[in-house]
């Protein structure tokens, strides 16, 4: 018997909305229960995916509320306010996000305690971080999408520079999801070669360049809201990979914000680290070796955060 698999998504808007359509495309639920305040949003978004539905294949969409979720195996929460303007930081938008996710992890307390959740509204690692502090459920099984997303854009320049296949590349941001990422050029590598250490498909290492193309990779974000006025297509495919291992119990090692452990000194925030993601959520950690500077970059990722909630009441 086929199992069924129903995903929610909490706020269909620009992220939601891209999220629904990554996991509607790649099949990765039989049901997909959109949720928003305005109802009708909702609903029109699920007509439009359900017209493919012949094109897709057995894949259900339709409007619902917190009720409807009470099976799901795994919610993203992508409500909130987002970003406006190239000049609003994440951590900007912060207060009115908790308010808001105050009233979002109630209900899915209430109605669905079992699901796993997958934090994807700004400042993510803070709100990940809120929803630990405010949902009953374990904090193994509360994620923030993190800085798989800059990783993935990384990767995908990387990949650019040195002319291979973005999944050729070996490299992570950890740390904020945000201004505070830290590269971890350390064990960065193609091919098994560290890019550090030398030529790469015959393109000589270049400092100045890789320092360029990381902080491409961190201030992407700003770059696409200043010319379309959101992101949301990547955020909705790095969803979708989240999304793939927890269902497929994949056991990925992927950079999500998850609660620090005490690694390289730093608790009590969430921030990205390497995590294993498998069905029950966070499965394990991996803990790799950083370089001084890498190390001293985490710990004031960490700081940045910590510092970024404080004032904020959950
Ligand atoms: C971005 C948003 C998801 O980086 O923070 O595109």
């Amino acid at each position: 018997m086929i199992q069924r698999r129903t995903i929610g998504i909490v706020g269909i808007g620009n992220v939601g909305k891209a999220a629904a359509y990554a996991l509607f495309n790649q099949r990765l639920a039989s049901e997909i229960i959109l949720n928003d305040l305005d109802h009708k949003r909702a609903e029109g978004e699920a007509m439009d995916l359900m017209h493919g539905q012949m094109l897709v294949g057995n894949v259900t969409a339709r409007a619902g509320h917190y009720a409807d979720m009470a099976d799901a195996q795994l919610i993203v929460i992508s409500a909130g306010a987002s970003q406006k303007s190239p000049d609003e930081t994440r951590l900007e938008l912060l207060e009115r996000n908790v308010r808001i996710f105050e009233q979002i992890v109630a209900q899915l307390d209430e109605h669905a305690p079992g699901a796993m959740l997958v934090v994807a509204t700004n400042p993510v690692d803070v709100l990940t971080y809120v929803t630990q502090e405010l949902s009953e459920r374990p904090a193994e099984r509360i994620i923030g999408t993190g800085t798989l997303l800059d990783t993935a854009r990384f990767r995908a320049l990387l990949g650019r520079h040195y002319g291979v296949d973005p999944r050729s590349v070996h490299a992570y941001i950890l740390g904020e999801h945000g201004d505070s990422e830290v590269p971890i050029w350390s064990n960065a590598s193609i091919g098994n070669q560290r890019i550090k250490e030398g030529p790469i498909n015959d393109i000589a290492f270049d400092e100045h360049a890789m320092q360029q193309l990381f902080e491409n990779a961190r201030d992407a974000a700003y770059q696409i809201i200043e010319r379309k006025g959101h992101t949301d297509t990547a955020i909705g495919v790095v969803i979708a990979r989240i999304v793939r291992a927890v269902i497929e119990d994949q056991r990925s090692v992927l950079p999500v914000s998850v609660r620090a452990n005490g690694a390289y000194g730093i608790r009590d925030v969430c921030l990205s680290l390497p995590a294993v993601v498998g069905r029950h959520g966070i499965a394990g950690r991996v803990t790799p070796t950083l370089s001084t500077t890498e190390h001293e970059g985490l710990q004031a990722s960490a700081t940045v955060l910590k510092e970024s909630r404080e004032g904020v009441t959950v």
